[in-house]
């Protein structure tokens, strides 16, 4: 029995995935499998060295130091063959935190933003937020139903003189696509050639499943990395949203310069304690942790395959290259979003995300969190066959 087949009570924890879905969908009593934690303990390392933090007893003011810088430089290398200096290291709560921060250094509301829906929704609700005209990119489903990118339609919008801002999903939440070195080098050098600013949100980066291979797109070439905010965290790999520590990687000192103003106007500096140790033992020592994580994901993808072709046929998923949300296509059932969501909510008794919340081409696909026990992913995919027949 692996470690991930334990589950685990989250309820009455002030879980959000577990505790307010009668908030978020008007609902209670269905199985959550939507907002992107998972249902499994973080390494037993990482919640000793959080452990050594309580027991000592002081919670004062916390400021990163050289080990953290080792600890990330080293992540980066063993797992990504990623050299980075550590001087471009800057610290944020949270990836929207940063994202929403960079939109406020680095545009004005005269400046448009572009995103490649289906996407990661808040990617273009903050844009909107700061008032910012957001264009779409839409990604195009190809003849072996993966996502490409339209490279026309994204140099149109690039040279749009007031396009200040690109925001990439490397890789892609919800298909998981990991983009490929080819297509991410296309992208930097488009945005070098409109002079557009890159903010590649990796937060995904670490959950690489079947083989597959992430290129950081500030990696590749000096000068995109000169014009590119690489965001990276622990939080999805270990299973540490709740503890707010994520990073940013901003080597051109100017771009930084005017990063860390901005976090000096909102007062959003450093993070906070327990993050802080939570992240340096994941990195320091979270390597095999993950691999095991890995191999259990790969094992639910393809049990939702399997149960698919033999209990819902006319359903299909896109295969996942990365992290652990599996885009579902519904399409042939001819359902609309709404109908999608009354039928799973009150029929099948699951909370998933529906597609059209990433983007109008969304529509007609669901977004399912397979990170949890594989009792519970069958408990979900009899509810998601009661839904849908
Ligand atoms: C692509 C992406 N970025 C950012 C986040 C959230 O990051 P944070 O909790 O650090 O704001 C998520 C969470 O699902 C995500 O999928």
């Amino acid at each position: 029995m692996s470690q991930f087949d334990q589950v685990i009570n989250r309820k009455k924890t002030d879980s959000v995935k577990w505790d307010y879905t009668k908030r978020i969908f008007g609902v209670e009593d269905v199985l959550p499998m939507w907002v992107a934690d998972m249902d499994f303990q973080a390494p037993e390392e990482v919640i000793d060295a959080l452990h050594t933090r309580v027991d000592h007893g002081i919670f004062g003011y916390t400021m990163p130091g050289s080990k953290m810088e080792d600890a990330v430089t080293n992540w980066l290398k063993s797992r990504h063959s990623w050299e980075i200096d550590p001087k471009t290291i800057t610290y944020s709560p949270g990836i929207v935190t940063a994202i929403s921060m960079a939109i406020h250094a680095f545009t004005t509301s005269e400046d448009k933003i572009v995103v490649q829906p289906p996407v990661y929704y808040p990617f273009f609700e903050i844009a909107q937020k700061h008032k910012r005209e957001v264009l779409y990119n839409q990604l195009l489903l190809n003849e072996n139903f993966r996502y490409e990118i339209d490279f026309i339609d994204l140099e149109e919008k690039l040279s749009d003189e007031r396009t200040k801002l690109f925001i990439l999903c490397n890789p892609h939440n919800p298909s998981g696509r990991v983009w490929s070195k080819e297509e991410l080098t296309k992208i930097g050098n488009l945005c070098i050639k409109h002079n557009v600013l890159i903010i590649s949100d990796d937060i995904h980066s670490d959950l690489l499943l079947f083989g597959n291979q992430y290129t950081p797109i500030a990696s590749i070439q000096k000068d995109i990395a000169n014009q590119t905010i690489t965001c990276i965290a622990p939080s999805k790999t270990f299973n540490l949203a709740g503890l707010q520590a994520s990073i940013l990687l901003i080597p051109n000192d100017s771009l930084k310069r005017r990063y860390n103003e901005v976090q000096q106007l909102f007062g959003v500096m450093g993070i906070n304690t327990l993050g802080a140790d939570a992240m340096q033992a994941a990195y320091e020592q979270g390597s095999n942790w993950l691999d095991e994580l890995i191999q259990y994901l790969q094992e639910n993808v393809l049990l939702i395959e399997e149960y698919l072709m033999n209990h819902l046929p006319q359903v299909k998923i896109m295969r996942p290259e990365s992290t652990y949300l599996v885009w579902i296509d519904v399409r042939s059932l001819n359902k609309s979003d709404k109908e999608l969501q009354e039928l799973l909510l009150n029929k099948g008794k699951l909370a998933l995300h529906i597609g059209s919340k990433f983007g109008e081409n969304g529509e007609g696909f669901l977004r399912m969190n397979i990170a949890c026990p594989k009792e519970t992913l069958l408990d979900g995919l009899n509810r998601l066959k009661i839904a849908l027949t």
